[in-house]
């Protein structure tokens, strides 16, 4: 969508040369002849950026500013006042106001085009910094709260369990289990929300493949447990690097490297590899010999909480789905019920072009 600029100006000679200009450097343009009309213009086409002229009849330039800039819903529109020699004592106000910038008349259509495009930058810089912001923010709550309801959930499953080895009834017993089972299901649901407290942002830059699968390997080793399970790698030499969340990218191989460990009953084979694929992708296949998915349950498999676990949380492929998408990545999963399942993800590779905005 192109960036959209309200001229605001009661002479037109000077609104039909900043449009053209304007227009000419790619932004939509709409225009107001004076304050009042500027501000109905504001709600209607929610400019990302204002040229605003100050001596204008029925409401000039500072008085314009000074209600954009008192309501929240416009004060993050950056403003630039374009003030004649004569005012200039007058652009402290206009800045002291809460204007971004002020530009003196007669000006050059190249300086508007320039500051124009600076301003609309910093807007955006400014804009995903209030986002990431708004992120952390939301983050440490669900942190807090995850961590309050750990502890009396560690102390309901101890004490499950220790009903459960005291009691010889059996009734009691399968009780005791029951709430055991739940409070498992519920920390996995723990362990997820604290997944999804890391992947809330992510800081990409380049970085190496391998290394993070490698990791991802190390901790599923940890998880096998007394299957006889191997995991293997094939992996590419020196692979490219590309845009990534080494940690968050790690979670999504690993949360997947978790599925197949579970999906094997006692004796499988894992197999990660990685190749190139038309010079700028990377391409990562992840093929199990556990028990394999129909393809009526392969639809819904990213979907949250959707699981066939009895203390599965449902939210281990949808975490790692998002964390793909964060990556521009893309993600293919192929099932055949007893025989296996691979998950088969891609990633670009930028060649020769600047870092993409993030
Ligand atoms: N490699 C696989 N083989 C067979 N089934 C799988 C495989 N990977 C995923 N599934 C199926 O997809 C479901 C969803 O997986 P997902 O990881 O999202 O949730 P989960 O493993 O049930 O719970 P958790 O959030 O604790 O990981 C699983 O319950 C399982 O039935
Ligand atoms: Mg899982």
């Amino acid at each position: 969508m192109k960036p959209r600029i309200l001229i605001v100006d009661d002479n037109e000679k000077n609104r039909i040369l900043l449009s053209s200009k304007m227009e000419a450097d790619g932004y939509e343009v709409d225009m107001a002849s004076n304050g009042v009309e500027a501000l109905k213009k504001v709600d209607e086409f929610h400019p990302d950026l204002i040229l605003l002229d100050i001596m204008m009849p029925q409401m000039d330039g500072y008085e314009a500013c000074r209600r954009l800039k008192s309501k929240e819903e416009t004060r993050y529109i950056p403003i630039v006042m374009l003030t004649a020699r004569s005012e200039l004592e007058d652009k402290l106000l206009g800045l002291e106001i809460g204007a971004e910038d002020y530009i003196v008349k007669p000006y050059s259509l190249v300086e508007v085009s320039a500051r124009v495009k600076s301003l609309l930058r910093m807007r955006a810089l400014q804009a995903r910094l209030r986002e990431s912001e708004k992120m952390a923010a939301l983050g440490e709550m669900v942190d807090g709260i995850a961590h309050e309801i750990r502890n009396p959930l560690t102390s309901i499953g101890g004490m499950a369990r220790r009903l459960y080895e005291h009691e010889n009834d059996e009734e009691h017993k399968r009780y005791a289990e029951a709430i055991m089972k739940s409070v498992e299901r519920m920390e996995r649901m723990m362990q997820r929300i604290d997944e999804y407290k890391w992947i809330l942002v992510s800081n990409l830059k380049p970085g190496n493949i391998n290394e993070v699968i490698n990791k991802a390997v190390e901790e599923a080793r940890g998880i096998i447990g007394t299957k006889k399970i191997t995991i293997k790698t094939e992996l590419m030499e020196e692979p490219p690097a590309f845009y990534m969340d080494p940690t968050n990218l790690k979670i999504a191989i690993f949360n997947i490297l978790q599925n197949s460990i579970e999906a094997i009953a006692d004796e499988g084979e894992i197999l990660i590899r990685t190749f190139a694929e038309d010079d700028n992708t990377i391409v990562v296949k992840i093929s199990d010999t556990g028990a394999g998915m129909d393809e009526e349950f392969l639809r819904h498999i990213f979907h949250p909480f959707y699981t066939s676990k009895m203390t599965g949380a449902g939210l281990g492929l949808t975490i790692t789905y998002r964390i793909v998408q964060d990556h521009k990545g893309m993600i293919e999963v192929e099932s055949e019920k007893g025989k296996g399942t691979t998950f088969t993800l891609r990633f670009y590779i930028l060649t020769g072009q600047p870092m993409p905005a993030l």
